[in-house]
């Protein structure tokens, strides 16, 4: 509480704070708990899109090299997705290119570790993900996913589409009064359970994809860039639920241990 309020004078007094500019700093406020509900959660955005939840993340999670590494959860987690089997469709109904998602969960040696829980979700080509749109099958784009022996793991996704984060509130006002938009770039969300690892909250972000150098919410790492590739329908690897162009991904895993 003693930093904090160091620092709260400290802006105060840089700023040379106005009455009416702490009139509007109350109102903001009482506006952020006013449009937070169960599904809508503003003190979080506000988080995110100042670089506070990355920051948090940063220090929370020191990895050892090699590891991959986390990025924001954002607000559009719903615990509870199905399990699915190796290679199955996440798709509810049609949202966009098929993307066949494929890689190898392993440990900081290379070792291939089984069993590991990939919990997966995603926005459709209508920019939204399913928790956004009620009449949309509960299901629709996430799903939990385990590795098999060997580490392997595949699923079948759409082609993730950039998309703006709510900004129809408080943080969007502060989005258009700094000059800044709401965009988030392409990105598949997971995250990667083993038991005696350490969890990890990520992304697969589309290389190709626009916003990379300004995700409204600071969250892109480089090391989490990925290739989309494009896939013709007579390519003899396309899966049996795809019937038109596809993409396809690798996408590695790497796991800290639990004690590291
Ligand atoms: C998301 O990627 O789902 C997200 C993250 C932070 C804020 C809004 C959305
Ligand atoms: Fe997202």
């Amino acid at each position: 509480m003693q930093a904090l309020v160091r620092h709260l004078h400290g802006f105060a007094t840089e700023v040379g704070l106005t009455q009416d500019e702490w009139g509007r700093l109350i109102e903001v406020l009482t506006a952020t708990g006013h449009i937070t509900d169960e599904r809508r959660q503003e003190f979080i955005l506000w988080s995110d899109s100042l670089g506070l939840s990355m920051l948090v993340d940063a220090m929370a999670n020191p990895l050892p090299a090699g590891a991959t590494e986390s990025t924001v959860l954002g607000p559009f987690y719903v615990p509870g997705a199905p399990e699915r089997g190796y290679g199955e469709s996440m798709i509810g109904e049609p949202a966009g290119t098929p993307a066949w998602v494929n890689g190898r969960v392993l440990d900081t040696e290379g070792n291939p570790i089984g069993g590991a829980e990939l919990d997966v979700w995603q926005n459709g080509d209508d920019r939204l993900y399913a928790v956004q749109r009620p009449e949309a099958p509960e299901d629709h784009l996430r799903g939990r996913y385990f590795t098999r022996e060997d580490g392997s793991y595949a699923f079948l996704a759409v082609r993730p589409v950039p998309y703006p984060i709510p900004y129809d509130g408080p943080v969007g006002a502060m989005l258009t009064a700094t000059g800044r938009h709401p965009w988030r770039p392409a990105h598949i969300h997971m995250i990667v359970r083993a038991p005696g690892y350490r969890t990890v909250t990520t992304h697969i972000f589309d290389r190709a994809s626009e916003y990379l150098d300004s995700d409204a919410v600071f969250a892109v790492k480089p090391s989490l860039m990925r290739d989309f590739v494009e896939r013709s329908p007579d390519d003899p690897d396309r899966p049996a639920a795809v019937d038109g162009e596809w993409v396809s991904v690798e996408n590695d895993l790497v796991l800290a241990r639990a004690s590291s």
